[in-house]
């Protein structure tokens, strides 16, 4: 038994010896879109090889059945390459003397469709030999767009997103916490090689540069993101800021109203209610120059609104009418505006 398969052996050293053999092996090569595949196929002849050397290059393309398609050859001393039309000028052979024995090609400016199967075909009679290469063309990851989706507040619940624009499938993603030193929260671990993190009521803990790199067989691209997981009092002040719209809003059409009615009334009564008009006329002004107060006040304090800060407002409006009315009371000293346009709201 071991006696046949060494002559079994000696016999295929013997017959290596003897005739054409392409000494590279059959390979799958994985390339980038743009990049150049070098497809090697190097032989060795032997003496007994007489005939004139013949060497062509086959494709047949992964998708459709169409018969190999002959994409580059020589044949008689000369190279001819004006075979297949999607890779014209874009295979090559990439030595100068192709008797020494290198029938290597390389094929530029890879497209996707340059996947398949290319074949090496070296014929010098009686000596024949072929290989295979599989080529497959790959698009790598880029464009990623990181970013937060959701409000980045404490205790709340939002994402990190982590996005390629194009890249051929798999795609490998890989987070990682930059910033402070600091190393990414132990609940987000098990996320860190997905394209989406999940964070759950959130600390501040999670503040800080993130980066997220994705990558495929041919290459990999990388994205940054800040995140700053900040109380939530920024969004009462907004909400501050509604209220106060809102209120405002509600006093100039309460301020327009009221004018409109006391023009009516000074018509209705011009002659009796001579009197009565003078003590109209500060309540307006009065009114007015609380709200601008008001607001002056609140522009001050937004930066540090929070809810207790609002409850206070009601207070502070209230202390600063009785405080201008003060001001005011030379001029009006018989009856308090506020309760007069009360009043007069009411009839
Ligand atoms: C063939 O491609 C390889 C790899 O890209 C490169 O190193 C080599 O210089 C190219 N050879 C020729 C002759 O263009
Ligand atoms: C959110 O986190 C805080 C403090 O870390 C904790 O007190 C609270 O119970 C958590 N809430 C939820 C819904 O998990």
């Amino acid at each position: 038994m071991g006696l046949l398969l060494l002559f079994l052996l000696l016999c295929g050293v013997a017959d290596f010896a003897r005739s054409l053999s392409i000494t590279t092996p059959d390979q799958m090569i994985e390339k980038a879109k743009g990049e150049t595949a070098y497809m090697p196929c190097k032989f060795t002849l032997s003496p007994e090889d007489h005939g004139p050397l013949d060497i062509e290059w086959l494709l047949s393309p992964p998708d459709n059945q169409q018969v190999d398609q002959v994409i580059i050859l020589y044949s008689g001393d000369k190279i001819y390459d004006d075979y297949y039309p999607d890779l014209k000028g874009r295979v090559h052979f990439t030595s100068s003397d192709l008797k020494s024995g290198d029938a290597s090609i390389n094929v530029t400016n890879l497209q996707l469709s340059d996947t398949g199967t290319y074949q090496c075909k070296v014929k010098k009679a009686p000596g024949v030999g072929n290989k295979k290469i599989q080529l497959k063309v790959l698009v790598k990851p880029s464009g990623i767009r990181c970013y937060v989706d959701g409000s980045e507040e404490i205790g709340n619940d939002f994402k990190l997103k982590c996005e390629p624009k194009e890249g051929s499938l798999p795609l490998e993603y890989a987070w990682q916490k930059l910033s402070n030193a600091q190393k990414m929260p132990t609940s987000l671990i098990a996320e860190m090689t997905s394209p989406i993190i999940s964070v759950k009521n959130a600390t501040t803990e999670y503040s800080g540069t993130y980066s997220c790199t994705v990558s495929n067989r041919v290459g990999s691209d990388q994205c940054l993101l800040r995140l700053d997981v900040v109380p939530p009092s920024n969004r009462a002040g907004t909400i501050a800021g509604a209220i106060i719209g809102t209120l405002l809003a509600l006093v100039l059409i309460g301020l327009i109203i009221f004018c409109c009615h006391k023009k009516r009334r000074e018509k209705k009564y011009e002659k009796e209610v001579h009197h009565d008009i003078r003590e109209d006329v500060p309540p307006p002004k009065s009114r007015t120059s609380t709200a601008r107060s008001y607001i002056g006040s609140n522009h001050s304090s937004l930066g540090s609104m929070s809810p207790s800060n609002m409850e206070g407002y009601s207070k502070t409006q209230y202390n600063q009418v009785p405080s201008e009315d003060f001001e005011r009371a030379p001029q009006s000293p018989t009856l308090p505006p506020t309760k007069g346009s009360i009043e007069r709201k009411g009839a």
